[in-house]
């Protein structure tokens, strides 16, 4: 049954918000603030409703016809603003992001989107992409909230490197997921196959261009490597990265640059202090520190995922003043360093670093975090026990480097404030050891 609702206003992730005749609140996909549209209920709760908007009974002005032909309900869950002008997505996902952070922090902030200068049509940023593989071998994307695949036969907003190699035109036997990474500057191509209980390499079919590939098991383990080196080289921030196949890389070819910049404006190391960066990926961070802080500071990196911390370990080899180590970030590994930083970096996934980790920093007493999160609303939260543990927000940068979708990337500052709660417990070690280079 389509029943017709006013849409209200825009809601956290990629949907609008309505109210259903009983007063329960429904949340609308494919439609915009301002719209009337016809929907059809795609799940029913307790207290809420999901629906997707299947017939526009009056468009707002920002609609525009979708560039993707698999945009629409019920069709490919991986793009959420298709049907919006792009400055329009900006305005949309600053307001959730004013939401967020009125609703988890009480804070009224009023954020502005940047638009990223590369693929300024908002399509063909996209360097990293996860295609889903069905039990026939077809390759697409899941839909919405769902297990189905949505058979595509290219990606709108997948970087052309990723388009050539025709990933969507091949057959996948005994595969789950295909995965490709490409390197803008270097023009790599690595795929990462994902076997349904094991591929033969055989069964991985040959590609439109060249690419190395790697065939990994259940647990993300290379399992067999084929046609080259599984590494992508990057270019950014003014130096060249090496990202093995698997580790993370920011997606967009102009998010590492406006990042790196970002930071290290917001934070302003000063020649001769401590830096961490928690979740370091590849380095890209470190890098940038390192020069800040010059031969008399030191800069610890910090990343669980095994083969990023070998690749930051390559990539930062000339900086003799940047430890990188392989472990998982917790309470209990910032309770053990070897000294207290002066400025943090943190770039969490997107769950955010959560309040054992933001305690635990907010105990080592920093002068200045810089909140790197891809995620607002868990930005929003962290900012709220950071503010109890006496780093207030100082500012906050967005930028859009995930277009047509509901993603957003922020830049959060926090400062150490004059009032701040003693959370120590321990005499604090600054002044102490300090990090160590080795
Ligand atoms: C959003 S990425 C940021 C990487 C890097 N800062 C960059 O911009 O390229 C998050 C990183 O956190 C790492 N990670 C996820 N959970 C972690 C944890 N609990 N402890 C340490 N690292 C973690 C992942 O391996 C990934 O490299």
């Amino acid at each position: 049954m389509v029943r017709a609702l006013e849409i209200d206003r825009v809601g956290h992730g990629g949907v609008c918000t309505a109210r259903w005749p009983d007063g329960r609140v429904v949340f609308v996909r494919h439609t915009l603030p301002g719209e009337r549209v016809g929907v059809r209920v795609t799940e029913e709760r307790g207290r809420y409703l999901r629906a997707d908007a299947v017939e526009v009974l009056r468009p707002a002005p920002q609609r525009v016809p979708p560039p993707c032909p698999h945009a629409g309900p019920g069709r490919c869950g991986g793009c959420d603003w298709q049907h919006v002008d792009l400055a329009a997505q900006r305005g949309l996902k600053a307001a959730v992001i004013r939401d967020q952070f009125a609703h988890l922090a009480g804070l009224a902030l009023e954020p502005e989107v940047l638009a990223m200068p590369e693929a300024p049509g908002g399509l063909g940023w996209r360097t990293r992409v996860r295609f889903a593989v069905g039990e026939d071998g077809s390759v697409g994307f899941h839909r919405h909230r769902s297990a189905q695949i949505e058979p595509v036969t290219r990606c709108r907003i997948a970087h052309p490197l990723v388009e050539d190699l025709g990933v969507t035109r091949r057959h996948w036997p005994r595969t789950t997921a295909v995965e490709v990474a490409v390197g803008v500057a270097s023009g790599d191509r690595v795929v990462i196959v994902h076997p349904r209980g094991g591929v033969a390499p055989g069964d991985v079919p040959p590609l439109d261009a060249p690419a190395a590939v790697l065939v990994v098991d259940q647990a993300d383990r290379p399992t067999s490597r084929h046609r080259g080196r599984a590494v992508v080289r990057e270019r950014a921030a003014g130096r060249d990265w090496e990202v093995s196949g698997g580790a993370f890389w920011q997606v967009h070819p102009g998010a590492a640059d406006v990042l790196v910049r970002t930071v290290v404006a917001m934070l302003r190391p000063r020649p001769g202090e401590c830096a961490l960066d928690l979740y370091c990926g590849v380095g890209l961070f470190a890098a940038a520190l390192a020069a800040a802080v010059g031969p008399a500071g030191l800069v610890l990196a910090i990343d669980g995922d095994r083969t990023a911390a070998a690749d930051a370990r390559v990539n930062l080899r000339d900086l003799t003043t940047v430890s990188v180590r392989t472990a998982r970030v917790d309470g209990r590994l910032l309770g053990r360093l070897p000294a207290a930083p002066d400025v943090v970096v943190l770039d969490p996934p997107r769950t955010g670093a959560g309040r054992e980790v933001v305690a635990a920093l907010a105990r080592l007493r920093p002068r200045a975090i810089c909140y790197v999160s891809c995620e607002p609303s868990a930005l929003a939260r962290d900012t709220a026990t950071l503010a109890t543990f006496g780093y207030p927000l100082e500012r906050l940068h967005a930028f859009d480097v995930f277009p047509m979708t509901a993603h957003v990337e922020c830049v959060g500052l926090f400062a150490r404030g004059s009032d701040v709660p003693d959370v120590r417990g321990a005499p604090s070690p600054r002044g102490g050891t300090k990090y160590s280079a080795d």
